[in-house]
């Protein structure tokens, strides 16, 4: 299955995304995360993005486009893929179009999991990240059941650079412009799903279950 998961920042795509790849085996592609690895690794791409990142901003449309066109062209894609955080822009929804139609693929759903905008911050400034293995925690809505540990392997939990109030803000607002015409691109094509996200992480699951049922 082929999927692209949307939301605006703190929608809860990662958190979904880690179930949905774990249910259906299919790889997990954030540009997010690969930003943040090339940033950790201090690699030229890094350089590239965190300036953007740092300030909430996109990182350019080719700069974007062409570590995903790289990406989808390795063999574990093969199978499917569940594209998180991108397309962002129209601009990289066409070239998704254009990458995919060149490797004999197409989308089978646009999964967009809509949430009020207001409840976005209290989300992303209270979200903690294993150093470890990536699990995704929030200090009200999913704790950990211990303080600043993660349950699944032990590591220690941080906070995301970005997810201070300022930048949050800024993320916010770069993507409620962006999004609009977007969520209207995949509507025409006819792939788009809306998901509650306004619901218990579990219950936005099972509703995502039950949109895929009928895949594979
Ligand atoms: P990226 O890493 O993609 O971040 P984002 O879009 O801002 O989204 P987040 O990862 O912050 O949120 P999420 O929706 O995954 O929420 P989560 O599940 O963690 O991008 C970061 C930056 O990279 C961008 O700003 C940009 O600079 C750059 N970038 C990336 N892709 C790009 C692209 N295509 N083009 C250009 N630039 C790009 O959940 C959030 C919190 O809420 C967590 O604490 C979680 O526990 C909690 N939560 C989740 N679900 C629920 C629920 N149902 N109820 C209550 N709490 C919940
Ligand atoms: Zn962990």
């Amino acid at each position: 299955m082929n999927l692209v998961l949307m939301g605006l920042p703190g929608a809860g795509k990662g958190t979904q995304a880690d179930k949905i790849v774990g249910k259906y085996n299919i790889p997990h592609i954030s540009t997010g995360d690969m930003f943040r690895a090339a940033i950790k690794e201090g690699t030229e791409l890094g350089l590239q993005a965190k300036s953007f990142m740092d300030k909430g901003e996109l990182v350019p449309d080719e700069v974007t486009i062409g570590i995903v066109r790289e990406r989808l062209s390795k063999a574990d894609c093969e199978n499917g893929f569940l594209l998180d955080g991108f397309p962002r822009t129209v601009a990289q929804a066409e070239a998704l179009d254009t990458m995919l139609a060149d490797l004999g693929k197409k989308i089978d759903f646009v999964i967009n999991i809509d949430v009020d905008q207001s409840i976005l911050m209290e989300r992303l400034t209270g979200r903690r990240i294993c150093k470890n293995c990536g699990a995704t925690y929030h200090l009200v809505f999913n704790p950990p059941a211990k303080e600043g540990v993660c349950d699944r392997c032990g590591g220690e939990l941080y906070q995301r650079a970005d997810d201070n109030a300022e930048t949050v803000q800024n993320r916010l607002d770069v993507n409620v412009q962006q999004t609009k015409p977007l969520l209207n691109f995949y509507e025409d094509k006819g792939y788009l799903r809306n998901i509650n996200g306004q619901q218990d992480i579990d219950v936005v699951f099972a509703d995502i279950e039950e949109l895929l049922g009928g895949l594979n």
